[in-house]
């Protein structure tokens, strides 16, 4: 029996997006060559191309700070509520990654910024929050932004599978991209499929077996959304899910396909998903962002006019919780995607030789407070620029176009 929610509340949704990625990747068939393995394992069984590879002066707060200045360009930042800023690499245990962003983007005073951790689906969770704070204050904007670095150990079965970057989420009401439906279904149990301890910085996982809980996950929201919806597979034109490499995506809309029963050949199963697969592929892992960016990936490169479709989303985060949610593609969508800077943004990325790759991911900020200046390398308009006493520095990017603040660490000596 469906519930009923949706009475007395304005239409609420996605209002504006836009990722910010790393300016490096690593192009898998390098990592193939030197990992002895086949490129077509990456390509075909993992469904990947390429892998965003943070420099040493970009992070999750640089790669946040990137998305959300694009996303709120021409926006009246008076009418911001709050900053949520969801990640599972956070940079300190205690101050929010959202304030270091409040501040790079000078947002307004009055502007809430907290950070949320539900490995890779806490953004979800500050989605509904922020299609909650709407509803209520049909006024006021909430900005998400889901911001990750994907890193697993060096030659291990997850290395292929590595990635960065953030999506950021304008939410609001009347919303131009996506209106949400108020219905959703999630699934919580207490598992150990990826899990990252305090004292590592490379996660542990158990691949096989988050692939399995992934989808046992998947079963058990849809069918908690079914009960709060009732709303048939056949309502959905698209489908959008968690994407650590985006062959999960196929197994996933696989899975549900067949638990529903839907008589649909593969291509037309994998039409219902192939758009949202496409920057994915390019760019890897994202933890929090994967689902949004798969979400955005189909709005831009869905040949087809989505107008009045509904779209529906799964969200994955392990350890574990899904959620299964739903909503309506807006007529006029296209008008607001920013779909040639993304594009420009991905085609003047500088492929890595290997042996940088390495270096890279080796590299790390030092922990005894000395201080440091990290190199020039980032395109981005934001870069960390040092760490002293323990803070980390930011900085626009020196000669960067949209640069708007200058008052960097310029005054860190070299060591
Ligand atoms: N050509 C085409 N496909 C190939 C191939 C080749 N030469 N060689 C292998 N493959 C296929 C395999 O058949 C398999 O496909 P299948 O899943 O349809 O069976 C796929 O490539 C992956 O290879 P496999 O050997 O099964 O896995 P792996 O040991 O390399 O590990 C993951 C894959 C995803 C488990 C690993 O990358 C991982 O742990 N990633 C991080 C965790 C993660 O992403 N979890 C997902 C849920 S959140």
């Amino acid at each position: 029996m469906s519930i009923n929610i949706s009475n007395h509340l304005p239409t609420v949704g996605i209002d504006r997006m836009s990722f910010s990625v790393p300016s490096h990747y690593l192009p898998l068939e390098a990592l193939a060559e030197n990992r002895g393995t086949s490129f077509r394992k990456y390509q075909v069984g993992l469904g990947q191309e390429k892998m965003s590879v943070p420099a040493p002066d970009e992070d999750i707060i640089t790669l946040a700070a990137n998305a959300g200045a694009r996303v709120l360009e021409g926006e009246d930042l008076s009418a911001l509520d709050t900053v949520i800023l969801a990640t599972e690499s956070g940079i300190d245990q205690s101050k929010a990654g959202a304030i270091y962003v409040h501040g790079l983007l000078n947002l307004p005073s009055h502007c809430r910024a907290f950070e949320v951790k539900q490995a890779c689906c806490s953004s979800t969770a500050a989605l509904q929050m922020a299609l909650a704070g709407v509803s209520i204050k049909p006024n006021r904007k909430f900005l998400v932004i889901a911001t990750d670095v994907a890193r697993y150990g060096l030659e291990t079965a997850g290395e292929p599978t590595q990635g960065a970057g953030a999506i950021a989420i304008l939410v609001s009401a009347n919303p131009r991209l996506i209106a949400m439906d108020p219905e959703s279904g999630s699934y919580t149990k207490d598992v150990m499929d990826f899990w990252r301890p305090n004292y590592l910085d490379t996660a542990l996982v158990d691949g096989k077996y988050s692939i399995k809980v992934y989808l046992d996950a998947l079963e058990n929201a849809w069918a908690e959304y079914q009960r709060e919806a009732d709303r048939p597979f056949e309502a959905f034109s698209r489908f959008c899910y968690h994407l650590p490499f985006t062959r999960m995506g196929e197994k996933a809309h696989n899975q549900l396909t067949s638990l529903v029963d839907a008589q649909l050949s593969k291509e037309d199963r994998l039409h219902q998903i192939e758009a949202g697969l496409m920057y994915n592929r390019q760019i890897g892992n994202t933890y929090t962002a994967s689902l949004h960016l798969s979400i955005l990936s189909m709005l831009e490169n869905d040949t087809e006019d989505l107008s009045g479709k509904r779209i529906g989303l799964f969200s994955y985060g392990s350890g574990c919780m899904g959620t299964f949610f739903s909503g309506t593609v807006q007529p006029g969508y296209r008008d607001t995607l920013l779909t040639e800077a993304h594009a420009k943004q991905l085609a003047s990325r500088i492929p890595l030789e290997l042996p940088t790759y390495e270096d890279w991911y080796a590299h790390s900020l030092p922990c005894d407070g000395q201080t440091y200046l990290t190199p020039l390398c980032t395109r981005g308009q934001f870069r960390l620029g040092g760490i002293d006493a323990h803070q980390r520095q930011y900085e626009a990017s020196p000669g960067h176009p949209s640069s708007t603040r200058q008052d960097g660490p310029a005054q860190l000596a070299q060591v």
